[in-house]
């Protein structure tokens, strides 16, 4: 798959009605945080019970995509896809097997984890489980100052513990959550906790890149908006931009200004949220969008269900991955020949990687 580069887009303000959306950027090319040019993640993965040597499992293949200062870019797709794989890829906690990464101006593809080391202070992750990324044994004020120390950001063990109590302040905790352990706490509570960790680095003055990698997926529905709204004030506060992973599209189209769609390790629709779901030209996205339940019955779309199960990224489907459950497959084509990731309609910042997309 030859993807191309999305040109830049610069985001604005949340619109409510219907997500998030992006406006033309002026001079494309200088608001970018993080860009992913061609990038694949191979893993080496035994094959068989008698050690019938390796096989490659392609869990990332070609993907390029621009994050923005200031901006949230959805990644949606079944479990599976390759989202965690890319968000790890692009803060090199995994190292890609293809393709470059860059932060800012800086090619990081080749860093070390040394000279990367003073770059984390502005790349982050967030996870999906807080309690399994928390140390139980640690109190909240040594989770947190521990990220303060290895950046050495305290003066002194005074400092740290104003910094821990200004950032517990900051994500809605009270300061004496800091003698606590992570057990004590809820798992929205352990979230905010998780979101103080990554925060405790994080140069005010510069913003960031965050990757939340499905934050909300483990906590109840009911806290759930709470921790998005925090996302998104600390997002303005601070500047920052995320990354954010969700097999659930209504939460990806509630956050985003921009949306990508993953399948089998490759983007096959990528365009402002709100050209995203209105258009939803990729037969994937459309099924994906039709699993949505929309709660009053005029409105209910007709439901595409999707045919067999997500095939192996180990012996995946010739040319385009989706054709054996895709609607529109024509033989002799969808088996044959990789469609490009392509701008539908020039200047559309709208791209869909499939060779008869739907209309809108
Ligand atoms: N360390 C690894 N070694 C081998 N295979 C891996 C490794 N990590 C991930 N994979 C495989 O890569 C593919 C993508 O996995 P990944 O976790 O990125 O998907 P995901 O989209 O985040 O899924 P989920 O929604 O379940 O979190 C999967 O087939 C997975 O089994
Ligand atoms: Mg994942």
């Amino acid at each position: 798959m030859t993807a191309e580069a999305p040109r830049e887009t610069l985001t604005t303000g949340a619109v409510p009605t219907h997500g998030r959306d992006t406006g033309p950027l002026d001079e494309p090319g200088e608001q970018v945080v993080v860009r992913a040019e061609a990038v694949s993640k191979l893993f080496a993965v035994e094959q068989g019970w008698f050690g019938r040597g390796k096989k490659d499992l392609r869990a990332v293949d070609n993907v390029s995509l621009a994050v923005h200062i200031g901006e949230t870019v959805g990644l949606v797709g079944e479990s599976g896809c390759g989202k965690s794989t890319f968000g790890r890829v692009l803060l090199r906690l995994l190292d890609p097997t293809y393709g470059r990464i860059r932060f800012e101006d800086t090619d990081i593809t080749k860093m070390t984890q040394r000279e990367l080391r003073p770059l984390r202070r502005r790349m982050q992750i967030i996870f999906q489980d807080p309690y399994s990324s928390l140390n139980p044994r640690m109190t909240v004020r040594q989770i947190v100052g521990e990220a303060i120390q290895i950046h050495d950001l305290a003066k002194n063990s005074r400092d740290e513990e104003d910094m821990v109590a200004a950032l517990l302040a900051k994500v809605g905790l009270r300061a004496d959550a800091m003698t606590r352990y992570p057990h004590e706490f809820s798992g929205g509570q352990r979230q905010r906790i998780g979101i103080a960790r990554a925060l405790a680095v994080m140069d005010k003055n510069t913003g960031g890149f965050v990757v939340c990698d499905e934050p909300i997926s483990a906590l109840d529905v009911s806290i759930q908006a709470q921790i998005v709204n925090l996302l998104q004030e600390l997002q303005e506060e601070l500047g920052l931009s995320y990354l954010f992973i969700s097999h659930d599209l209504k939460v990806v189209e509630y956050v985003s200004h921009r949306v990508a769609v993953m399948y089998l390790g490759r983007i096959v629709e990528q365009a402002s949220n709100k050209s995203l779901f209105e258009r939803r030209h990729h037969p994937y996205t459309r099924a994906l969008l039709s699993a949505i339940p929309v709660p009053d019955p005029a409105r209910r779309r007709l439901r595409v269900l999707l045919e067999g199960d997500v095939p192996s990224p180990i012996d995946p489907p010739s040319a385009c991955t989706f054709h054996p459950r895709c609607p529109k497959f024509q033989k002799g084509v969808c088996d044959v020949e990789t469609p490009p990731l392509r701008e539908l309609v020039p200047g559309s910042e709208h791209f869909v990687a499939c060779h008869f997309p739907e209309d809108a």
